[in-house]
């Protein structure tokens, strides 16, 4: 079969010529002696047209067929100047592969985003979803690409394990213990030595820790999976199961790890606004006006740059326009980092030097001994999309955090090897995927940009 990807792309060589295309029908307009399939075959963001006439034996079989049906259709491409398509193809044989209810769930109308998120299984047949998910697919071979032509390895961080890597609690556990008849020890405590691996374990909410001991080895790597959070936040940027890149720099300090976040995000635009133009174009026009104008700038200008007590002052002017009010010390929520990044810098920001309350153990202390060499990129219409830092290098300081935290010692060993064994000053950051995903596309909802999204109580299929 020909992929209507193929017609499109060498058109010269089709014309006039035979074809033979398997699709799904994505309208059908009969009439007495003739009619027009609308199929597309998920190759390519463009549908194909067809013409079939009663000459064929089965005319009135495909007059009958529903939207949604699939067909295999040979005959001959031939242009059309004055027709929206540049092509169509006039049929000498039809073949239904597979019939098509008349209540299938995608007819051809404008189904609303909360409607489609209710047949997830489905959905990636409409235009809006082949573009989401084509883009995404285009935005992970671009990172790849990003980091592998600058020679990071990439690493494959474990999904299963023992640590928790951002210190908030916010983990799925692991466990094959039967929870009706949960263990106990002599004191009424959960027996975890009967468990599957021993000990307390949980789905990984970051491979960083991972990933910090291979760029030890090979200087620079970078992780691309899937990561786990259960936090209740409801909103429409989390997801309990949401994918992470993670470079992790050896010899590279906060300046260098910003350096590297904003050469990737260009990159990743650069890309995409090459190689998905019709999709861009359809996000343009249907989902948010202006985004090309926006992703275009951003992929040709630079990142503006605020130090976290700088934000906060700026913020503290205008605490009359936020829900929560901020204060040197708080964590900045959503509006004020939208805030930040639409009202007052008007492109992606990186904000810096954190209250190390606010952190995780693992960042550099700075020299105030109160703030961390953090960063955060927050770009407009989601707030933050990256979080990183300068790592934490020195055994002492990094140990008597922990002790602060409360953390076992011994939970960390391996960590705390990385500084007892050949320390160097190293970065990394953590983008997350999904949020880069709607970026890109304008989308404003993290489960319009998941195949599968698993929020709070929503894990269908
Ligand atoms: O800021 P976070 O928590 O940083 C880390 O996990 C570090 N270990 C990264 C590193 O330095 N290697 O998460 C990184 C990014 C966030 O900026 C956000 O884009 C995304 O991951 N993220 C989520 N995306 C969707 N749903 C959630 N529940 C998310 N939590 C974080
Ligand atoms: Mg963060």
């Amino acid at each position: 079969l020909t992929t209507v990807r193929d017609l499109y792309r060498d058109r010269e060589k089709y014309v006039g010529q035979t074809v033979k295309v398997g699709g799904w029908l994505r309208n059908i307009r009969d009439s007495k002696t003739f009619g027009f399939l609308v199929m597309n075959d998920g190759s390519c963001f463009s549908t194909l047209q067809v013409v079939y006439t009663d000459q064929l034996e089965n005319f009135s079989d495909i007059s009958r067929l529903n939207v949604g049906a699939s067909v295999i259709v040979k005959g001959t491409l031939v242009e059309t100047p004055k027709a929206k398509q540049p092509f169509e193809i006039q049929a000498e044989e039809v073949v239904i592969e597979g019939t098509s209810m008349p209540d299938y769930p995608l007819q051809p109308k404008r189904h609303t985003f909360e409607y489609l998120r209710t047949i997830p299984h489905l959905r990636a047949r409409t235009n809006t979803f082949q573009a989401v998910f084509r883009v995404r697919s285009l935005i992970a071979y671009a990172i790849h690409k990003f980091f592998q032509e600058q020679g990071f390895v990439y690493v494959h961080t474990p999904l299963i394990t023992g640590s928790d890597c951002e210190g908030a609690g916010e983990m799925f556990q692991v466990t094959t213990m039967d929870l009706n008849n949960i263990p106990k020890t002599e004191d009424g405590q959960v027996d975890y030595k009967k468990d599957f691996f021993g000990k307390p374990t949980n789905l990984t909410v970051s491979g960083q820790l991972n990933g910090e001991t291979y760029a030890m080895a090979f200087r620079n790597i970078y992780t691309f999976g899937p990561t786990f959070r259960a936090e209740n936040s409801n909103t429409t940027r989390h997801a309990a199961e949401f994918w992470m890149i993670e470079p992790e720099m050896a010899f590279a300090d906060l300046e260098d790890n910003m350096n590297m976040a904003e050469a990737m995000i260009k990159y990743i635009i650069q890309y995409v606004l090459e190689n998905a133009p019709e999709e861009m174009a359809f996000f343009n026009q249907f989902v948010d006006k202006g985004l090309l104008d926006r992703l275009n700038h951003v992929a040709t200008s630079q990142f503006a740059h605020v130090t976290y007590t700088e934000a906060v002052d700026i913020l503290m002017k205008n605490n009359d326009k936020f829900d929560y009010k901020v204060s040197w010390g708080v964590d900045l929520q959503t509006e004020h980092e939208r805030y930040l990044t639409e009202q007052v810098f008007k492109r992606p920001v990186f904000v810096t030097d954190y209250p190390k309350e606010i952190k995780a153990f693992y960042m550099k202390l700075n020299d105030d001994n109160k703030t961390v060499a953090a960063m955060d990129l927050l770009v407009p219409g989601i707030g933050e999309i990256i979080g990183g830092s300068q790592r934490e290098d020195d055994y002492d300081k990094l140990a008597a955090r922990m002790d602060e935290l409360g953390l076992n010692r011994e939970d960390y060993d391996f960590y705390l090897d990385l500084r007892r064994y050949g320390s160097v000053y190293h970065s990394g950051y953590g983008l997350g995927f999904e949020r880069c995903v709607m970026y890109l596309t304008g989308m404003s909802n993290i489960r319009d940009v998941l195949p599968f999204p698993r929020t709070v109580n929503n894990c269908e299929l």
